[in-house]
């Protein structure tokens, strides 16, 4: 069976559990984990920011950002399909007491005219632009684009947040540093658990002030701190070292399955008994938005299994 159903399907390599069970490490609520404060210095680093957080999810790094930048009654503004809006259960509403109003979007972009004529959203309000966007197949915003909308969240007086969940597979994909549309952001989401392979982690980043104020703060309030969690910020490491670069190979075997593949995403239309069939052929993919499925590749899938794949859709194509 092909399983191409996510990303989150890949494991930690044999040379990224090596480096977790070599791992220093020590309570990272007291600050004390080498490992956590190296990854957190690098990430903020890398990002062009003051400060990181290291956190157990993606989902938990983008709900931090948003209740530390905002105050309830606040308005979020985001693309209607943006993770944020659809798969996080209301959180925003519910964690940071923000008013959450979706717009459609072209690729899972606002355009800086829909953000200059969003009602109420002045100073205390937040934006999430996504990137790559998940929804839309794994778009890539081009910079220029991405430039233009925070401009005009900032001419609004309000935040913005990218959630970069996977932002390294934008950068690989457009040949840019993640730092492109990161520097522009006031607070960034990054993944470890995607296509970098690592059994859990994500980190926020942001001005120093607002990490060790109500980042943390916020932190406590979703879970609380962890302890030896270098063993986890090692995995982190080993693929910022190792395992970034080879995202372009990913992609490569989304364009064997369909030319117009930007990352690792293959978008294509759903039917009546479509996911069924496929899996009968030897294939599993997952659901990308109402009325469309995807097939992502990540490490693990080689490109036989790319080929093959492209070979049962096309097979279903014909029968259709
Ligand atoms: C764009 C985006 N943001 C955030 C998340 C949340 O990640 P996690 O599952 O680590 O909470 C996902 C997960 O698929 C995602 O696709």
């Amino acid at each position: 069976m092909i399983d191409l159903r996510s990303d989150t399907l890949t494991k930690p390599t044999p040379e990224m559990l090596a480096a977790m069970a070599a791992a220093e490490v020590g309570d990272e609520q007291y600050r004390e984990d080498p490992t956590v404060n190296e990854l957190q210095r690098r990430m903020a680093e890398l990002l062009g920011h003051e400060a990181a957080l290291f956190v157990p999810t993606a989902t938990m790094a983008n709900q931090i950002a948003l209740r530390a930048q905002t105050t309830p009654g606040a308005k979020l503004l985001a693309e209607e399909r943006t993770h944020v809006m659809v798969y996080e259960l209301g959180g925003p509403a519910i964690h940071s007491g923000l008013v959450m109003q979706a717009r459609p979007g072209d690729a899972g972009r606002l355009t800086p005219e829909q953000i200059e004529q969003e009602p109420e959203l002045g100073r205390g309000g937040i934006v999430v632009l996504e990137n790559t966007h998940r929804s839309s197949g794994g778009r890539i915003w081009p910079v220029e684009d991405f430039r233009a909308a925070v401009d005009a969240v900032h001419d609004r007086g309000a935040k913005l947040h990218l959630d970069g969940a996977r932002l390294f597979n934008a950068s690989v994909g457009a040949g840019l540093e993640p730092s492109d549309w990161a520097r522009h952001a006031d607070s960034v989401t990054i993944c470890f658990s995607k296509g970098l392979c690592c059994p859990l982690g994500a980190v926020v980043v942001g001005t120093a002030e607002m990490i060790e104020g109500k980042g943390w703060e916020s932190k406590f309030l979703f879970g609380g701190a962890m302890r030896q969690a270098g063993v986890l910020a090692a995995a982190a490491l080993y693929a910022l070292d190792n395992l970034v670069d080879r995202l372009a190979e990913d992609h490569e075997r989304a364009r064997r399955i369909d030319s117009d593949a930007e990352t690792n995403f293959v978008a294509f239309e759903d039917a009546p008994g479509l996911q069924e069939r496929l899996r009968q052929r030897g294939m599993l993919v997952g659901n990308l938005r109402p009325g469309w499925l995807r097939a992502v590749t990540y490490n693990g899938i080689t490109d036989d299994d790319a080929d093959a794949a492209a070979a049962i859709l096309e097979a279903e194509r014909v029968a259709a």
